[in-house]
């Protein structure tokens, strides 16, 4: 799979969202439905968008124990999305499992990807709540490893740290990276970012960007403006 920009859907009914995608007429950008979305309206979205002819990473980050997450794991497999994620600190065993519940009778699967620490967790936190205390990039190299070695295709990290990770996992680990702005725009609550030409240039495979383009006055010129920053491509929906 080629580099693509992922847009993270972060609306809080289908209205919205299916709303927000007919401004793209005939076009399929591939779309990141989270939690919010998915408690509010279950799988039917899903179903909706999918048969609209969109790509979808289903950001839900399981966590639990491997047989739950396991036959989890196949009942959003059987919902036909793209991609899926977890938690690595859910341990080898479980994203293992998650895996094998993931795959499908005929052997094709959605690309499974890991979070490894969260951004929202610092040094300090994860000391002090978690215990942890080794560096936070020792951990997140870490975690991507032990993904890697369970069979996982990629992680979910920072664009920051594509390039360590690509150094630790190999060029075919995938990295999804989000806290992508464009040079002139808002920062938001977003605070280490990088523009998409610079995530290309560090080597993340796919980026996950909201409001750069849900807030934008014209989404569909933001998304066109992102994509070709990010791939150095003209945008072709051919
Ligand atoms: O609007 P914005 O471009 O900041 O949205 C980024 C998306 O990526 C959101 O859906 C957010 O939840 C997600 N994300 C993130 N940082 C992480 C993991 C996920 O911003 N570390």
């Amino acid at each position: 799979m080629g580099k693509d920009v992922i847009i993270a859907c972060d609306f809080d009914s289908a209205e919205k969202t299916l709303a927000f995608l007919d401004r793209f007429e005939g076009k399929k950008p591939f779309v990141k439905i989270g939690m919010e979305l998915f408690y509010a309206e279950g799988p039917s979205v899903v179903r909706a968008i999918k048969e609209r002819g969109h790509k979808i990473f289903l950001d839900l980050k399981l966590h639990d124990i491997p047989n739950t997450v396991k036959k989890s794991m196949a009942v959003l497999s059987a919902l036909d999305v793209d991609m899926v994620n977890l938690h690595a600190s859910g341990t080898s065993r479980m994203m293992t499992a998650a895996l094998e519940g993931l795959t499908r009778p005929d052997g094709t699967r959605p690309l499974l990807i890991a979070v490894t620490q969260l951004t929202s967790t610092d040094q300090e936190t994860m000391e002090r709540d978690l215990l942890i205390h080794a560096p936070i990039d020792e951990v997140v190299l870490h975690y991507a490893e032990n993904a890697k070695n369970a069979g996982l295709d990629g992680v979910v990290c920072s664009p920051l740290e594509a390039g360590k990770v690509h150094a630790r996992c190999g060029a075919s680990f995938l990295t999804v990276t989000p806290g992508v702005r464009f040079a002139d725009g808002d920062l938001g609550d977003q605070k280490r970012v990088m523009t998409p030409a610079e995530a290309n240039r560090i080597g993340s495979d796919y980026i996950v960007v909201g409001r750069p383009i849900t807030a934008a006055p014209d989404p569909v010129a933001a998304y066109e403006r992102c994509v070709r920053e990010f791939t150095g491509d003209a945008v072709s929906f051919l």
